[in-house]
């Protein structure tokens, strides 16, 4: 089966035009990625995270895969001065052009750079966050769950990309799928948080941390 349109494409279209890039490095980033068909998160989301940073008055949030910094510069122009990102990604390359955009945006204060497994980074980061966003390949995806369990502070949120998997949540049972069932499962059921499912873009799930 192909996969489903999330979002009516009349719709998607409207969204697309009318929540567009804050800032003109944020442009530049959305653009580069757009033209390299990487997978950034997108001006949609992009505004949810920053949304939900600032209504919570987040200063440290811990980003497990940050590609080349998109979704970080999202949450760095929302935790203000003093605020404190902390980016992991597994590529060299991807935060070299990541530390360009944020010097050239002078945000790079905001931010911390570190290249390695996302998951391993983690370990070294007591916390506690008001915000952990996790991106990295879905196979790993259940995992991040136990790193917020020790270092996501009560009332903090713990959000994750593509939930829906572009439609593949209803139609398919690849390991990728399985992993994104799974940890919207564990999710559901764990009692340290309440969650829900946004369909905005390719779905984010959103964790609050209530015990
Ligand atoms: C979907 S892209 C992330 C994009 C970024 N969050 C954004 O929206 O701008 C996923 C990124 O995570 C990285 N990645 C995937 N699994 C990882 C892991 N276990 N550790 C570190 N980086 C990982 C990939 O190299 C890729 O750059």
């Amino acid at each position: 089966m192909s996969d489903l349109e999330i979002t009516h494409p009349k719709i998607y279209e409207y969204l697309e035009k009318t929540l567009s890039e804050e800032t003109p490095i944020l442009k530049e980033m959305g653009d580069y990625g757009r033209a390299q068909g990487f997978p950034i998160i997108g001006a949609q989301a992009g505004r949810m995270l920053h949304f939900l940073a600032r209504a919570i008055g987040a200063k440290n949030v811990l980003e497990l895969g940050s590609g080349f910094g998109y979704s970080a510069m999202w949450f760095a122009l929302a935790v203000g001065d003093g605020g404190q990102v902390i980016m992991t990604e597994g590529k060299q390359s991807n935060q070299d052009r990541a530390r360009d955009y944020f010097t050239r945006a002078g945000l790079v204060e905001r931010v911390e750079f570190n290249v390695g497994d996302a998951l391993e980074i983690a370990k070294k980061y007591p916390g506690p966050f008001d915000i952990i966003f996790c991106d990295i390949d879905k196979h790993d995806y259940p995992k991040a769950i136990t790193i917020a369990r020790e270092k996501l502070r009560v009332g903090g949120i713990l959000i994750y990309d593509n939930m829906l998997w572009h439609g593949r949540v209803v139609s398919q049972t690849d390991a990728d799928t399985n992993a994104i069932l799974e940890t919207t499962r564990a999710l559901l059921d764990d009692e340290t948080f309440f969650t829900t499912l946004m369909p905005l873009r390719d779905g984010q799930s959103l964790s609050l941390r209530i015990k």
